[in-house]
């Protein structure tokens, strides 16, 4: 099971980019998404909308003590990825992290608190460059899951793949 962590949402600021790493992750495989930092009821029931209409499961969460999250998951014998420009390369730790079944990955906003380098068991980069969690976020998950899509259930809307132009089909389920 892969549990995302966002850390340090901002109301107003990281509207957008946080959704983006909601759908990111459920988009990718992960099995939820906790945000920490300001609570924004919108950005969950936003998320929560998209889950019902194009499938999960996929929880999202808010918890704004994301210490007890991160201790909780280590409990749970969950491993703590942290993604950071400055760790180590996702190229060269991505077989071993593959082994694991449970994963915490951590994702920053403006600031990371030193502390959550010490506490995650690695810390890993997307290439030693800055860019953005979404991205950091979308590679990872991609490389775990070697580029294989979730298949999702009670889904009210699908796409059906096309050459060119849009094809959705509708379930009648309600
Ligand atoms: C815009 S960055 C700001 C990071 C901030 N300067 C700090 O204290 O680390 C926001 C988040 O994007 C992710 N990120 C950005 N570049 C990354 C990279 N090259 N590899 C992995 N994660 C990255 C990290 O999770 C980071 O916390």
């Amino acid at each position: 099971m892969i549990s995302v962590l966002r850390l340090g949402h901002r109301l107003g600021r990281d509207d957008r980019i946080s959704t983006h790493c909601g759908l990111v992750s459920r988009a990718l495989g992960a099995s939820e998404i906790i945000y920490s930092g300001d609570k924004d009821d919108k950005l969950i029931e936003g998320l929560k909308s998209v889950t019902k209409r194009w499938g999960g499961p996929f929880k999202i969460t808010y918890e704004k003590n994301w210490r007890k999250i991160i201790k909780k998951y280590k409990k749970k014998h969950f491993v703590i990825v942290h993604l950071t420009m400055y760790g180590l390369s996702v190229n060269k730790e991505i077989k071993k992290l593959r082994r694991k079944k449970n994963l915490l990955i951590i994702i920053g906003s403006e600031k990371v608190p030193g502390e959550v380098y010490q506490l995650a068991d690695y810390n890993i980069a997307v290439t030693s460059q800055p860019h953005s969690e979404v991205a950091a976020l979308a590679v990872f998950l991609h490389e775990y899951f070697c580029g294989k899509n979730k298949k999702f259930k009670k889904a009210k809307i699908r796409i059906m793949p096309q050459a060119r132009g849009k094809k959705v089909v509708e379930s009648s389920r309600k």
